[in-house]
């Protein structure tokens, strides 16, 4: 995994990625709730910031969406280089990541690269997800949301319609190919911090606070 350089000079494209902030975990980790609550805290404290996922909301995420659904058929390897595309146009497109780190915004996103070498790691094999996502810029703090697939997949029991990955032994694959993607992250000197998700939702926002507001020396409050 390398770092990208494109436009920018590598310091500078270096510098502007220590604000980008990515969380991760299996489904039903807390993620999206967990993000809510850092863009209401950043928004407190004043901080210029731009919230995102990824899937996106864009046409590229639309039809991963479908896919996740049920709607449409897709081989695994159609899906990872979908997810791939997804991402190069959340990055480099019109208002995308790039454009608000260059900003000066803080980006935290709900999922990046780390998802695509667990999940499609898990219905690809690591090397097909490697290959399409090696070249994107990494975060300078990616929080793991660690979690038993067990207590993960209890907390989606209510939803009326789950995903296709949404199955627990599934998750305890992804959860597998999640370990061996933090490796790969650590060798390539990006920062993860793991958070104990299995907590309650106000003890996991204090973890998180506590983790951004040290990479990003500001004071998070709840
Ligand atoms: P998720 O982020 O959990 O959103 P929601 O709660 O709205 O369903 O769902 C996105 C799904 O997409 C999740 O199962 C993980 C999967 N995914 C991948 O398989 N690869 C990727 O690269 C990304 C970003 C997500």
């Amino acid at each position: 995994m390398t770092v990208y350089s494109g436009s920018m000079d590598n310091a500078a494209e270096k510098s502007i990625f220590k604000r980008f902030v990515v969380l991760e975990g299996i489904d039903g980790a807390g993620t999206t709730t967990q993000l809510g609550r850092l863009r209401d805290a950043l928004t407190r404290a004043g901080m210029p910031h731009w919230p995102t996922c990824e899937p996106t909301s864009r046409p590229e995420g639309a039809l991963i969406r479908r896919i996740l659904g049920g709607e449409l058929p897709a081989h695994p390897g159609t899906v990872a280089h979908l997810f791939a595309a997804d991402r190069h146009e959340h990055l480099y497109g019109a208002g995308g990541i790039v454009e608000h780190l260059a900003a000066g915004d803080i980006v935290i996103s709900d999922r990046y690269v780390l998802s695509s070498l667990a999940y499609q790691g898990a219905t690809c094999g690591f090397e097909l997800p490697m290959k399409l996502n090696g070249d994107f810029p990494l975060p300078g703090l990616t929080l793991f949301f660690d979690v038993d697939p067990s207590l993960s997949m209890a907390r989606l029991a209510s939803r009326s319609h789950l995903e296709i990955y949404e199955k627990q032994s599934f998750q305890e694959k992804v959860a597998d190919c999640y370990e061996e993607a933090l490796e790969t992250l650590a060798r390539a000197g990006a920062e993860a911090i793991r958070i104990d998700a299995s907590l309650s939702p106000a003890e996991v926002t204090a973890q998180v606070f506590r983790a951004v507001g040290k990479s990003l020396r500001i004071d998070l409050r709840p």
